[in-house]
């Protein structure tokens, strides 16, 4: 068996550092402190490939596999969680159901731009009433001669707001509940589509979560993703994509608390000698990088699956629900290393802390990843 990255895929985590160490890191506490998005980091991560990263160049990607898509993933949400989601929500749940379902016209039209990070994408599936329970959603779209009339509302939608281009879920044929849900590609600046609450969160504030609103929004017909009624399979199949991304996502903030832990640890003088010295903080480092570790090669796992054209649906909820734990663990012990200091907020580990939080909530809860795996056990 072979654990190792190749080449390119060493290269391509090596530069995603550079380039997260000089852009991203100076300006990751400031984000979280102002709620700001970072538009100029997301453009020029655009001029480096990275907003199409596993897609075809002939669709203005950059032709790499989902795997050295993860690692740049890990590598950005090590300096900075929030701009890790954006970038996720981004590449694997807006890009990929234009990608995989989308008709060519779809394609020309929003994956281009898409990959060469002139747009930035969301994906629209939670509902108020419809979290968890994802097939109970009521937002509806009534076909209207060339048309679709979208009406409802959203919540929770990362990139709500400054995204350019939503994958909206809404029911074409509503007596059929989740058979006929169906996928969309809606434009951020139609009439009738409006963006409602911007939610003020615990963690990964850089990133912006709204509510987004339908009133009579009329989108082509054209602007249907793959066949009516088929949504709730494209729905999951993307969130497996996606829940990889988190999985990454929690790899990097749990790097990051290790990271941050390991140089107080050498730094932080009691009893006359650093605290590194003493055996209680050493086996809770052991136990952090182990922990670590075995997320990473569950995460590698799951993106090597997906870029085998494997069903990955188990491998996926595994790394998310593992790694996401993994991390919340970590970043709790990073605290308890740097003892009153880890409490305050101008330590990294306050703010990974936080961040890491949501990785065992989102694109599925942990209880939904724990489902999934069940499932294809008991299947
Ligand atoms: N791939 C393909 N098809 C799938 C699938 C997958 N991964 N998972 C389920 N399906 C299909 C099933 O095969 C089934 O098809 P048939 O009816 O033809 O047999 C159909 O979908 C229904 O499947 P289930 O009976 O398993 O569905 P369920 O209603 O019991 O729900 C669930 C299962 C796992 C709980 C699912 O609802 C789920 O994943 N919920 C969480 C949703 C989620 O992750 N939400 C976060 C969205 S993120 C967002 O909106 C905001 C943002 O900004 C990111």
């Amino acid at each position: 068996m072979n654990f190792n990255l190749t080449e390119e895929q060493q290269l391509i985590k090596q530069n995603a550092r550079e380039f997260a160490l000089e852009n991203v890191e100076p300006i990751a506490a400031e984000l979280d402190k102002t709620g700001r998005y970072p538009a100029e980091v997301i453009k020029k991560m655009a001029e480096l490939d990275f907003m199409g990263m596993p897609y075809p160049p002939e669709y203005g990607g950059a032709g790499a596999d989902y795997l050295s898509y993860i690692l740049v993933v890990e590598e950005i949400s090590r300096s900075c969680a929030s701009t890790g989601i954006i970038y996720s929500a981004h590449c694997s749940l807006a890009a990929w159901p234009i990608f995989k379902w989308g008709s060519e016209e779809l394609k020309q039209k929003y994956l281009v731009p898409l990959c060469k990070g002139e747009k930035l994408g969301a994906f629209a599936l939670t509902e108020p009433g419809a979290g968890t329970d994802a097939a109970a959603g009521t937002c509806t779209a009534k076909a209207d001669a060339d048309s679709y009339i979208l009406n409802g509302t959203k919540c929770f939608i990362t990139n709500g707001g400054v995204a350019d281009v939503y994958i909206v879920f809404a029911l074409t044929d509503p007596a059929q509940g989740v058979k006929g849900l169906s996928a969309f590609v809606v434009d951020a600046n139609l009439p009738g589509f409006e963006i409602g609450k911007h939610e003020d969160k615990m963690g990964i504030r850089g990133s912006q979560t709204t509510e987004l609103v339908f009133k009579n929004c009329r989108i082509p017909q054209t602007n249907l993703i793959g066949k009516e009624g088929k949504g709730f399979g494209i729905a999951m199949q993307t969130l497996d994509g996606g829940r990889v991304g988190v999985a990454a996502q929690a790899l990097g903030i749990a790097q990051a608390a290790l990271d941050e832990a390991i140089k107080f640890a050498k730094e932080r003088v009691q009893f006359g000698k650093p605290i590194a010295t003493k055996q209680a903080i050493q086996w809770m480092l052991a136990e952090m990088e182990t922990k670590l570790q075995a997320a990473r090669l569950l995460t590698y796992q799951a993106a090597a699956a997906k870029d085998e054209g494997k069903i990955f649906s188990k491998e996926a909820g595994m790394a998310k629900m593992f790694a996401s734990e993994a991390a919340d663990w970590i970043c709790g012990k990073a605290i308890q290393i740097h003892g009153g200091y880890g409490y305050i907020k101008n330590f990294k580990v306050e703010r990974l802390y936080r961040d890491a939080k949501i990785c065992t909530i989102y694109e599925g809860t942990n209880e939904v990843q724990r489902m999934v795996v069940s499932g294809s056990l008991l299947r």
